[in-house]
């Protein structure tokens, strides 16, 4: 009965597991599918171990008991070469099952497509706690959104600006470091249309369990869509204007809001298509702003200033309407 609460607890666990977007066991990409192969592959070498192991002593402890009148010592066996050699044998052959695909799919999944004419490149890079994507090749810096083609490879180029973080979709692959000042090479790929939970995966400071991001797939003709949307200028709405002078004199310093450019703070152009703000709250004006207001309230240090102290209300409020009109896909 002592370990009733543990199973209760460890049945709860196990429970949470049952979210698909965030399940290793229920792939919807193929380099997931081929790790969850790699999980099976392991756990059934595991399992039948286990099974054999278990059977074997069973009959040891039963047939060779101790029974009604026997006296003295059962009689001594000391070393057997056939079985010394049955059981070096198996766990070899275990291993060499075990590894052959594990070696092979960790090398396919981290090989550099980035020279590759048929994958979509990306730079992912880990900021304390967002999630940074370069589109090198067509000219778009975006963030917490990876928009990625239906049916493609998307090669990816995993890099960290401070403390080592983790890249892991577990719908769709991973996880891979994100470390500074070297570059890990991966690729994902889906054939549906969907969008799927990424999540940091390695304790990097205070709000590590907050640094979550997006992969959106979309079709091919929806992805070329968004690609022309993200380049084209977004044109300023003549209400948002104050909104655009206030930003312009606060925050852009920190934060571009022009496509081909990168930033210290997340890119912001096209912000008000993106399904959340900072990656975790509903993008809603209200959250947005509660946002500007006192970041870590909400996301515990990080490096946005608050800006409840620094500005009105009304003037957080221009702010909000103005890159809440930030949107070419409307
Ligand atoms: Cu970034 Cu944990």
């Amino acid at each position: 009965w002592r370990v009733a609460p543990l199973i209760a607890i460890m049945s709860l666990l196990l429970s949470g597991c049952g979210s698909p977007q965030l399940s290793a066991l229920m792939p919807r990409g193929s380099v997931a599918s081929e790790q969850l192969f790699l999980i099976e592959l392991s756990i059934g070498i595991m399992g039948l171990v286990i099974v054999v192991v278990a059977a074997l002593y069973f009959i040891a402890i039963i047939r060779f008991r101790k029974r009604k009148g026997q006296t003295g010592y059962p009689k001594q066996v000391e070393g057997s070469h056939k079985l010394e050699i049955i059981w070096t044998v198996i766990p070899i052959i275990l291993l060499i099952i075990l590894a052959v695909p594990t070696v092979y799919y960790t090398f396919l999944h981290s090989s550099d497509l980035r020279k590759d004419p048929n994958a979509v490149q990306v730079k992912v890079t880990a900021h304390q706690y967002w999630w940074e994507f370069e589109y090198p090749e067509l000219g778009i810096h975006t963030a917490q959104d990876l928009v990625i083609p239906q049916g493609k490879k998307v090669a990816l180029e995993i890099e960290s600006v401070d403390v080592t973080h983790s890249f892991w979709v577990p719908s769709l692959g991973g996880k891979l470091d994100a470390n500074r000042g070297l570059v890990n090479t991966y690729y994902l790929e889906t054939d549906e249309i969907d969008t799927f939970l990424g999540k940091c995966t390695e304790l990097c400071g205070a709000s590590h369990s907050l640094m979550d991001f997006k992969v959106i797939s979309k079709s091919t003709a929806d992805f070329d869509a968004w690609v022309d949307g993200m380049k084209k200028p977004v044109t300023v709405a003549a209400d948002a204007q104050k909104g655009k002078d206030l930003f312009d004199a606060n925050c852009l310093s920190c934060h571009a809001v022009d496509v081909n450019t990168g930033s210290f703070g997340p890119n912001l152009n096209n912000i008000a298509n993106r399904t959340k703000v900072a990656g975790i709250l509903e993008h809603t004006d209200e959250n947005l702003k509660e946002w500007i207001k006192d970041p870590n309230e909400l996301k515990v240090g990080n490096k946005m200033p608050a800006f409840k102290d620094m500005l009105q209300d009304n003037e957080i409020d221009e702010i909000v309407k103005y890159l809440n009109s930030l949107n070419n896909f409307k």
